[in-house]
């Protein structure tokens, strides 16, 4: 087995292992290092059921069920798809369409947010819908002494609400669901609990705002934090070929996928792991 650096950024492409097969711990030991220190591990020429794709997430952390059922697969309920595909009879196969969505970090909305996530691209368009991740550590670091000081203590409020009104093909949120997604606050800046650097925590589509500041003074700090971070020199994106399996830590990233053409298909196969702490930050969060 390889480890890469891509373009000589931050994310790692591992090659000479296949994820169907049952891998030997030390393989295991150093994938799980090398997603703790870089955030971005990407592995291509994949095959894999559902079953093998959940055994190989199991290596990591405990598999979540998100709060969206209706996009979990028949067979598996803690794989979900990601598709602007529909069945026979004319019904959406699984969530978030064909347009762009912009900067966020999955599960932000979550008190305690299982902050692995895996994508396995199984059919794609022949152009667009590339996948951009932002390394909030390298962000933090480039930030100015006197910014630092100032947004450190910072809290966030984020609201599913918020995220989910910027869906395609939705429809309106369930008494259901808004009530397993109330309003939830995380820090800004967190510590990494293996390398001891600091990194921000941001997700601008599902921020509310900041815990005790105006919304216009809020939403300026965000839209300011958002366009740092964001930089060319931050940010790694993913030409993704079919077979391809890229796996990310929320803990210290954002990431956006560019919209594609709604008429070609598209179809992913995600799972969510929650992360150990002791490895990973995984952010704390309090009453809103
Ligand atoms: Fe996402």
């Amino acid at each position: 087995m390889e480890i890469q650096a891509i373009d000589g950024g931050f994310a790692r492409e591992v090659s000479g292992v296949e994820l169907w097969r049952e891998l030997p711990d030390p393989v295991l030991e150093a994938l799980r290092d090398a997603w703790t220190r870089h955030g971005v591990l990407v592995f291509r020429r994949q095959a894999l059921s559902e079953e093998e794709y959940a055994a190989f997430g199991r290596k990591f952390g405990e598999l979540d069920v998100t709060v969206r059922p209706d996009w979990g697969s028949k067979h598996r309920p803690d794989v979900i798809h990601i598709s602007n595909m529909r069945n026979g009879k004319g019904e959406s196969i699984g969530g978030l369409g064909a347009g762009e969505l912009d900067w966020h970090t999955d599960q932000s909305y979550v008190a305690n947010p299982s902050t692995g996530s895996m994508l396995y691209m199984v059919e794609m368009p022949p152009a667009g819908g590339r996948t951009w991740w932002a390394n909030l550590q390298l962000a933090w670091e480039a930030l100015s002494e006197a910014a630092k000081r100032r947004i450190e203590p910072l809290h966030v409020v984020y609201d599913y609400l918020l995220r989910q009104s910027t869906y395609d093909d939705e429809a309106p949120m369930s008494e259901e669901l808004r009530h397993r997604t109330p309003p939830v606050s995380h820090p800004l800046v967190n510590v990494h609990p293996v390398t001891g650097q600091k990194a921000l925590y941001l997700d601008p589509v599902t921020a509310a705002g900041i815990e005790g500041w105006p919304a216009d003074e809020s939403r300026d700090l965000i839209a300011e934090v958002r366009a740092h971070a964001t930089q060319p020199a931050f940010v790694y994106a993913h030409e993704w070929q079919i077979g391809d399996v890229v796996m990310w830590d929320n803990g210290f990233l954002m990431h956006r996928r560019e919209e594609f053409d709604p008429s070609a298909l598209r179809w992913l196969k995600r799972t969510t792991l929650y992360l150990p702490p002791d490895r990973h930050i995984v952010p704390p969060s309090r009453p809103v």
